[in-house]
């Protein structure tokens, strides 16, 4: 099999990090007979500096505390989300642009849009994102969401009593906590209904009022109405993947818009690689050989479910930070990670050793281990 010769250009790339580990290798080779002094050289660093310095653990300016640890009513306090609104920002090529457009014309049009797509393709991030436009278009931030499973009840979605107000005041609106789809409905919100299809069929049957009729019933409350602007959108693997149920009929005929998701052209996912990687930057020819690793996983006779866009990010999150430690040739760094990544990641046919796709596919990308 023709391997990738290793020869890389070096300095081109766009997304070189400010100083690249090779880049220091390189200008210490040629200046190490003039100069004794190592000024070029930059030291590795250690575990310890590394976890130290990593932007994830550090705390920001801004939320450093100095006085005292917080108590944990305090840190919910902070945390909530509504008070730490941080603007999303994602990709917006290829598919994730028409798909975005589609959203945005079936809430418009008043019909409810469905995404299907494979794990980690960016279905509940382009919801996500959706939402952060749509309120800041129409001023209503009202954003509920939930991820069916197996054991999702009708409950989930509707609210329930509390037992002890119930006791007290009987089955009044007091008593009631109301669940995401009801104030969502109240709110005139967006409701995202996450891998709808892994809702048994006695979950998914609940949704057919709210879908057609806008009307949901509470039980010993009585009958809504949702506000204006209701808008539902489902999101779903493709239903031969195994742990999904099929989605009734009656219910799939309620999603009026199917926007079909699929792992993105080799530009777009580069892109979302790099999005999602801002702290440890890998250069151009990394980030192909990774997107490269990747993909083959998607192509190969022998894997039944590939990786997803979340491993290309973890492997390039990982060879960034390993290039910070190590002076290690980038592609001895990417063969050592990649094991680590897919092993985990992609599931063989059966009888297929996880260990030998791997082997085989970083061989062909960077050469043999
Ligand atoms: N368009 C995009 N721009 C930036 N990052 C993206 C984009 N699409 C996906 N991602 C990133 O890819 C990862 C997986 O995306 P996401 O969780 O939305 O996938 P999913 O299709 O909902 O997966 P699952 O089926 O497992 O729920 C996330 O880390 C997300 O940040
Ligand atoms: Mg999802």
């Amino acid at each position: 099999m023709a391997k990738k010769p290793l020869t890389r250009k070096t300095t081109t790339s766009k997304s070189v990090s400010k100083k690249p580990t090779q880049k220091a290798t390189v200008a210490t080779k040629s200046t190490a007979k003039k100069s004794p002094q190592k000024k070029t050289t930059k030291k590795p660093l250690d575990n310890l500096s590394i976890l130290k310095n990593s932007p994830y653990l550090k705390k920001s300016a801004k939320s450093q505390v100095t006085k005292k640890d917080l108590t944990l009513k305090e840190l919910f306090e902070r945390n909530l989300l509504s008070h730490r609104e941080e603007k999303m920002e994602i990709v917006l090529s290829g598919q994730y642009q028409e798909a975005l457009d589609l959203i945005y014309e079936a809430d418009a049009s008043n019909l409810y849009p469905i995404l299907v797509g494979p794990p980690g393709i960016g279905k509940t991030t382009l919801c996500r994102f959706y939402a952060q436009s749509r309120a800041e278009i129409t001023g209503n931030s009202s954003f509920e969401w939930i991820t069916f499973d197996e054991s999702t009840k009708p409950a989930h979605l509707v609210g329930s009593f509390n037992p002890a107000t119930t006791i007290q005041k009987g089955f009044s609106f007091e008593a009631f906590n109301p669940g995401p789809l009801i104030k969502a409905m109240l709110n005139g919100g967006l409701f995202l209904a996450n891998e709808v299809n892994r809702a048994t069929e006695y979950t998914q049957n609940s949704l057919l009022e709210p879908l057609e009729e806008k009307t949901i019933s509470i039980p010993h409350i009585g009958r809504i109405k949702a506000s204006r602007g209701f808008f539902f959108i489902g999101a779903m693997n493709p239903s031969e993947l195994v742990g999904t149920h099929r989605l009734g009929e009656a219910l799939k005929d309620r999603f009026n818009v199917w926007i079909e998701l699929d792992y993105p052209d080799k530009k777009t996912e580069m892109k979302i690689i790099e999005h999602n990687n801002p702290y440890y930057k890998v250069n151009e020819s990394t980030l192909e050989k990774i997107y490269l690793i990747i993909n083959r996983t998607r192509t190969h006779h022998q894997v039944q479910t590939p990786a997803s866009l979340r491993s290309g990010i973890a492997l390039a999150r990982l060879t960034g930070v390993e290039q910070k430690k190590s002076k290690r040739e980038p592609n001895k760094i990417l063969q050592e990670i990649a094991s680590s990544v897919l092993y985990g990641a992609i599931q063989t046919k059966p009888g297929v050793k996880v260990n030998d796709v791997i082997k085989s596919i970083i061989s062909q990308v960077v050469g043999s281990t």
